[in-house]
């Protein structure tokens, strides 16, 4: 069998870790991959990048286009099999047509797209082109997600009642500034809805939901959203979100994930099932049933090359050996995401409740003080800010029914004006 060929979008940003991970499944894994090309509108601005791809024979091409057009005319030495479309998130849809209308399967990174009605577009053009539509949730991938999710199916800790997320990641001035759609609603017409939900910290919300879904290919889906959005940064969207979700299956799950705080702390995901409990953080995934026997306890290992090969399998056409992120299963993030905009609008820190420490990296980090044990508190107690005694500035949630949502217009404050 020849090794699946893959394309690459992007040289920057994501896309650079991207291509390391394909230079390095090429050299270990020659049967099964091979990498062709990169498509890169600035490549002057990433000369070590340019050099390392030619050295391993990548060919570089200054758009999509041209990478395209390359693949039809010398299907020998260019052709390719898949693309993968680390780009900015108002990008992916156009590009994931465009790569799926030229007859190649695509890999675009989550969130899937800014709206449902464009991953609805997105999963239609794949059905029209009879070509697979991943998305690069790597968690997913991970072969003890679905050995989780067996374990759930198979009743291991009871039915499942509720679900929590919490993370801190502290995002400074070079974060939001890298870019001209961090933090954003909206760019070139199209809808982005960047945010801690949305983009960084979408993973644990996506797998919780997965393992929450009553079948082995679903995602539990959300109906109603409660939220509170705050922003302590000058962006346009949310960094920092506490949310509530029913679910189609019966029960709930809290989020609570800020970029607005002083330690890196999670996330922490847990399941609560009706005789026993799921933990996942970064590092470790612990199942105990209710009289505290553990029945699995394992450290988390590098999914990177699982991801890879469940790319090569479904290309091919064959089974893959873990669990994917498809437009089915991702659907139900990007619902609940868009629920918690439409329920409450953003309400803007004033800056004597903030303070600006600097970070790491040396620049302007913007901290909402203790915010690290409100997220915890809220994930650890089911509960809003609001509905917590000691939060000061939390604000009555707003709720919205997104059961089914098929079109997102904007958020409640777009809604308004
Ligand atoms: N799976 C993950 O853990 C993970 C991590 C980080 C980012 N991402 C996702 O990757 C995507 C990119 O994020 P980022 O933070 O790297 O963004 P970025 O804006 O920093 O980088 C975008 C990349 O796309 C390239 N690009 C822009 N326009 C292009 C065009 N017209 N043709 C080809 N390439 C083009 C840029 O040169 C750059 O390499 C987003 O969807 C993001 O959510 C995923």
């Amino acid at each position: 069998m020849n090794p699946v060929r893959f394309g690459l979008c992007g040289m920057g940003g994501y896309a650079k870790i991207i291509g390391k991970l394909l230079i390095r499944m090429a050299g270990s894994d020659p049967q099964n991959v091979r990498f062709v090309s990169v498509a890169e509108p600035d490549a002057s601005r990433f000369t070590a990048e340019s050099a390392l791809l030619s050295s391993h024979g990548v060919a570089i091409h200054a758009s999509l286009d041209e990478m395209l057009k390359a693949s039809e005319s010398d299907p020998g030495r260019c052709g390719l099999d898949v693309v993968w479309l680390p780009v900015p998130i108002h990008l992916h849809r156009r590009f994931t047509e465009q790569v799926l209308s030229a007859g190649m399967a695509v890999m675009c990174e989550k969130p899937p797209a800014g709206t449902i009605q464009d991953l609805l577009a997105m999963q239609q053009a794949s059905r029209d082109a009879c070509k697979p539509l991943l998305f690069g949730f790597q968690d997913m991938y991970d072969p003890m997600t679905l050995r989780l999710k067996r374990l759930i199916l198979s009743g291991a800790i009871g039915a499942v009642q509720r679900a929590s997320v919490w993370a801190a990641w502290p995002r400074d001035a070079k974060y939001f500034g890298r870019n001209d759609w961090a933090g954003a609603l909206r760019r070139g017409g199209e809808w982005i809805m960047d945010s801690p939900a949305m983009n960084a910290l979408a993973h644990p919300i996506n797998l919780l939901l997965y393992l929450m879904g009553g079948l082995e290919t679903q995602s539990a889906e959300p109906i109603t959203v409660e939220s509170e959005l705050y922003r302590a940064n000058a962006i346009e969207n949310f960094d920092t979100v506490i949310a509530r979700a029913s679910l189609t299956t019966g029960a709930s799950i809290l989020i609570a994930l800020t970029h607005a705080c002083r330690q890196t702390l999670g996330s922490f995901a847990t399941l609560h099932g009706s005789e026993g409990r799921i933990d996942i953080d970064e590092k470790r995934v612990l199942v105990r049933r209710g009289d505290g026997t553990v029945l699995l306890d394992e450290q988390r290992q590098d999914k990177y090359a699982d991801m890879v090969h469940a790319v090569v399998n479904t290309v091919r056409g064959q089974p893959a050996p873990a669990a994917v992120a498809d437009a089915s299963t991702a659907a139900a993030h990007l619902r609940l995401v868009h629920g918690m905009s439409l329920a409450s609008v953003v309400h803007e820190f004033q800056n004597t409740r903030l303070n600006i420490v600097t970070s790491s990296d040396g620049y302007p980090l913007r901290v909402i003080e203790d915010i690290e044990s409100v997220m915890k508190a809220c994930a650890e107690q089911h509960k809003l800010a609001h509905e917590l005694s000691s939060v000061p500035w939390s604000q009555r949630p707003g709720m919205v029914n997104v059961q089914n949502l098929q079109r997102f217009d904007g958020p409640l404050t777009t809604v308004k004006a």
